[in-house]
């Protein structure tokens, strides 16, 4: 039977909203107020995404800013997140990356969460923001609409618990199940050239569990997977479904957005990537490159 391997997987969640309204100082908050005990002294390694765990249900957030997630992800007919959370500044309220914010989320199909922070605040106007998102088509709770909304500040860390509540009730309803089992596949977060490990990628697995030794392969390059990184900076041997990972053993760096899949061989990762770098050769000489 189908359905019975299918098991539960976190929400991917993606933050969003106007410069400066203040996105990383919550991501930051949310993820110090949730660091994984046994950590402490450690120095937590920075792969561009982080789970944390919240009544024993476990969250996934890309720290890439919101918009190059999804243009760029987008752009490739890729999905990376499941919910995204609005972050409007209290004493802010509304402005034009905050629209834009919507239209992204509104075009890719995914549930928003309003944050409304900077709560602490003299000058916060929660009112002003539920208020202004009306005219974006975003009606919150006690407007009468269905999207949820919470008040929040990253500086004194009100509200951060309801938020993570309040994303896995949006998940639940979402249902969000998928194959534990199997090859992975997923997408890649982030990728460079680092000094001493050479090309690495930070990849979201989506589907199956990525394993050491798997042969995968990424957009026009491939790896054998020498070492996986979890968000905490330790080395594992698998990464399941909605688990952000660094791979190490990339021959090149691919591109963030790039969708990944493990593949049987390294013969047929050569194979692909091959046919896909001559096609990406022939396309630049015949198209006129300017
Ligand atoms: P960009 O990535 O540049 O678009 O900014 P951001 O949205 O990530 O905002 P960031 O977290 O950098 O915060 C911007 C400013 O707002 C900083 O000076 C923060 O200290 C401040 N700030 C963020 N959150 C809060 C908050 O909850 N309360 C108060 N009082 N200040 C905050
Ligand atoms: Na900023
Ligand atoms: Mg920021």
């Amino acid at each position: 039977d189908k359905a019975e391997d299918l098991t539960d997987r976190a929400p991917v969640v993606t933050i969003m909203g106007h410069v400066d309204h203040g996105k990383t100082s919550l991501l930051d908050a949310i993820r110090n107020a949730n660091v994984v005990s046994g950590e402490a002294g450690g120095i937590t390694q920075h792969i561009g995404a982080y789970q944390v765990e919240k009544n024993g249900a476990k969250i996934t957030f890309l720290d890439t800013p919101g918009h190059e997630a999804f243009t760029a992800m987008r752009a490739r007919g890729a999905q990376a997140t499941d919910i995204a959370i609005l972050v409007v500044a209290a004493d802010d309220s509304v402005m034009p990356q905050t629209i834009e914010s919507i239209k992204h989320a509104k075009a890719a199909g995914v549930p928003i969460i309003v944050a409304i922070t900077k709560m602490d605040k003299p000058s916060a106007d929660p009112q002003k923001v539920r208020t202004e998102l009306l005219q974006h088509e975003v009606f919150v709770e006690t407007m009468g609409g269905d999207v949820l909304d919470v008040e929040v500040s990253a500086k004194t860390g009100a509200g951060l618990d309801k938020l993570l509540e309040t994303i896995l009730l949006q998940a639940e309803v979402l249902e969000l199940k998928v194959a534990r089992d199997g090859r992975a596949e997923g997408l890649v977060i982030e990728a460079k050239l680092d000094r001493g490990r050479g090309a690495v990628a930070t990849v979201l697995v989506q589907r199956g569990t990525l394993a050491i030794g798997d042969i995968l392969v990424a957009g026009t390059e491939f790896a054998r997977v020498r070492a996986l990184i979890n968000d905490q900076g330790e080395q594992v041997k698998s990464a399941g479904p909605s688990v952000p990972v660094e791979v190490l053993g990339f021959t090149g760096v691919p591109n963030a957005g790039d969708r990944f899949s493990v593949v049987e061989s390294e013969a047929r990762a050569r194979e692909v990537t091959e046919y896909r770098q001559r096609a990406i050769r022939e396309k630049t000489a015949g198209g006129g490159a300017t």
